[in-house]
């Protein structure tokens, strides 16, 4: 009676060997890599086998590929850059099957237009993800009769503005200072620059768009409706789909434009022309910007330390005009003729990006960056004049940390005449400047340091910044202000308030709508009411 007992016996140990056997050569097929380059190739089958498209761990250019447009160093050793694959889309169909697939196999999706997030959440994810990046996407076809343009997500702003100056000297667009910001990441979260005051953001003219949604399709504005669309300008891309290109509004600009650069020193009264220009940066003619960069300098005296107030502006418009408004408004600024530089509007950008004298605008076209290059950044939002007390303290504050810069971008104009719930972007009227901290630095042991003089500089603004929510811009991402973890509606609404004050709840609401299950997520994305808890 024992032979039967023996033989289930055998046959029991041949059924667990035959499961080893299955669940071994099967576990491959587990491989959240293996099981989207299946789901890939029912979805575009022309493109297998996804050469220069998808890009697994075991690839050789693998690593150069996820870095290539990861510009924060801080997030680029392969323990913190991880993905499971990087996938460059080179068409729409490319994006939506990223999209369905990684859904299906349960990958997150990370995605990247230009890179430029501060905080790497457009390639980093602390689960399995892919990264969806747009760069090869970058088509920019103008309508000069109409005066608008179709610019797919992956282009930058060096792009566009190279496209519009190569077709007209008296237009332009009102988007970023850098010249190699995504359009994708750059207008989704808002999108300033120095013709803010006369036109507005980026989100302040863009009057069309094509997103791909959580289910795969391509909606444009009138099929994904005006909540949606409203939720895109401002309200940060990556929370709601992938946006697949933008339709934005030309701005008229002058032939010549003029621009200033100088700077002062708290020898040479910087602290009292901060004062005057806190009176008048957000009331001055819209045609005047004048931006405010702060930094510790060296002295007259050896050894000695002091600030540097940098005043750089953009006038649109000539120097004669120039120098009576200015003249009128800020004397004490004392600027003269010869400090006033006439060029044309795509040469503007060039001289307020900082770029030697006479460098070519082919520079707009450049998308590489040569070096490590690390930082942090944080912002803040001003809406009473520091007074000059709270100035010197601040100064203190700035020499003893050394490296921090802090850039003051006045508002007022356009800004001030736009309604705070027009988009989700809700620093409008009332707001004087924004404070954006700015620290670089080049070799990893250097982090902590700079994050703590950072955070030296911010804790001293702390007294003069809006209060209850300190208000935060979302282009500046600031991990700082608070994260949520598997989407939890209490803790994202930290940062959201922060970022989007009252405008907030609609975001809320639009997402719970078209991403009820909050497929497209990160450390800072909108929550889903459904995770109320
Ligand atoms: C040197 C430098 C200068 C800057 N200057 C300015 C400035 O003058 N004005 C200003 O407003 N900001 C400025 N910024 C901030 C910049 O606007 C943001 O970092 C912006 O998010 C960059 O967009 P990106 O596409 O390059 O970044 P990415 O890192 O690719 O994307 C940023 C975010 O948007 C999401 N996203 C990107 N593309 C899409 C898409 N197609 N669909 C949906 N979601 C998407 C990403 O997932 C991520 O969450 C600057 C940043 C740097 C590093
Ligand atoms: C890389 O991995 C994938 C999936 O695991 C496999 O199909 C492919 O053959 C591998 N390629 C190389 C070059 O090893
Ligand atoms: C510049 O314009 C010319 C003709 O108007 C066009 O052929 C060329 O492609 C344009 N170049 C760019 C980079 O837009
Ligand atoms: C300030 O002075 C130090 C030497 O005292 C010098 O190393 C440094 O480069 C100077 N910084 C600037 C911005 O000139
Ligand atoms: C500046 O303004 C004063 C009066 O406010 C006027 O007398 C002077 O001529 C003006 N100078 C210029 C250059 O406009
Ligand atoms: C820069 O351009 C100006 C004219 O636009 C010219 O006079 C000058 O010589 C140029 N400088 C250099 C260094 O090329
Ligand atoms: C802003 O818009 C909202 C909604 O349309 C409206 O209720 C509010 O009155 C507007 N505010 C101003 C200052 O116009
Ligand atoms: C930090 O690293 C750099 C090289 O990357 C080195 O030159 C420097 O001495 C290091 N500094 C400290 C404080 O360890």
């Amino acid at each position: 009676m024992s032979a039967p007992r023996d033989e289930g016996f055998v046959v029991l140990r041949f059924f667990v060997f035959l499961t080893a056997v299955l669940y071994v050569s099967c576990s491959p097929l587990a491989d959240p890599a293996d099981l989207l380059m299946q789901c890939l190739q029912d979805y575009f089958p022309e493109s297998y086998p996804f050469s220069g498209v998808v890009y697994l761990q075991n690839s050789s250019s693998f690593q150069s590929v996820a870095q290539s447009y990861a510009r924060n160093s801080r997030f680029l050793s392969s323990s913190i850059l991880n993905p499971s694959a990087v996938i460059v889309a080179k068409n729409d169909a490319h994006v939506k099957g990223t999209v369905i697939c990684s859904k299906k196999v349960s990958l997150e999706i990370r995605i990247r237009s230009g890179g430029h997030d501060y905080e790497g959440l457009s390639y980093v994810s602390k689960v399995p993800y892919v990264i969806l990046d747009l760069y090869d996407l970058r088509s920019i076809s103008l309508n000069l009769k109409d005066k608008t343009a179709w610019i797919d997500t992956g282009a930058t702003t060096g792009e566009l503005y190279y496209a519009i100056a190569n077709a007209t000297k008296t237009y332009a667009f009102p988007a970023g200072v850098c010249t190699m910001l995504g359009a994708g990441g750059h207008f989704s979260g808002g999108g300033y620059g120095n013709l803010m005051r006369k036109y507005g953001l980026s989100v302040d003219n863009i009057i069309d768009a094509k997103i791909v949604n959580v289910n795969g399709e391509i909606l444009d504005r009138k099929l994904m409706g005006e909540d949606l669309f409203w939720a895109i300008r401002g309200g940060g891309g990556a929370s709601f789909g992938v946006i697949l290109s933008w339709k934005i509004k030309l701005v008229p600009v002058p032939e010549r434009v003029t621009g200033f650069s100088f700077s002062r020193t708290l020898e040479q009264g910087a602290t009292d022309l901060v004062v005057k220009w806190q009176q008048v940066a957000d009331t001055i003619d819209d045609d005047l910007f004048i931006r405010l960069q702060i930094t510790a300098a060296n002295g007259t005296q050896p050894g000695k330390k002091t600030v540097s107030a940098n005043f750089v502006a953009l006038f649109l418009g000539q120097t004669p005009r120039l120098l009576s408004v200015m003249n009128e408004s800020f004397p004490e600024l004392g600027l003269r003729e010869k400090d006033c530089i006439e060029m044309s509007w795509v040469e503007s950008l060039l001289f307020y990006f900082g770029v030697p004298k006479n460098t070519s605008i082919d520079f707009l076209l450049q998308r590489g960056l040569d070096k490590k290059f690390f930082f942090k950044r944080k912002s803040d939002f001003v809406r009473e004049s520091i007074p000059k007390e709270g100035l010197e303290a601040v100064w203190e504050k700035v020499i003893e940390a050394g490296s921090v810069m802090m850039q003051w971008n006045p508002y007022g104009g356009m800004m001030a005449r736009i309604n705070e719930s027009a988009t989700p972007f809700p620093h409008r009227a009332g707001i004087k400047f924004k404070v954006q901290y700015i620290v670089n630095w080049f070799a990893e042991n250097a982090t902590k340091a700079n994050l703590d003089q950072t955070d030296a500089v911010y804790d001293a603004m702390t007294p003069y910044v809006s209060k209850s929510p300190r208000e935060a811009f979302l282009n500046y991402r600031d991990l700082d202000i608070g994260i949520n973890r598997d989407g939890k509606f209490c803790e994202a609404e930290v940062y959201g308030l922060k970022y989007f004050k009252g405008n907030f709840d609609r975001l809320v609401r639009v997402k719970t709508a078209v991403d009820p299950e909050n497929f497209f997520k990160n450390e800072q994305s909108i929550p889903t009411l459904s995770k109320n808890y």
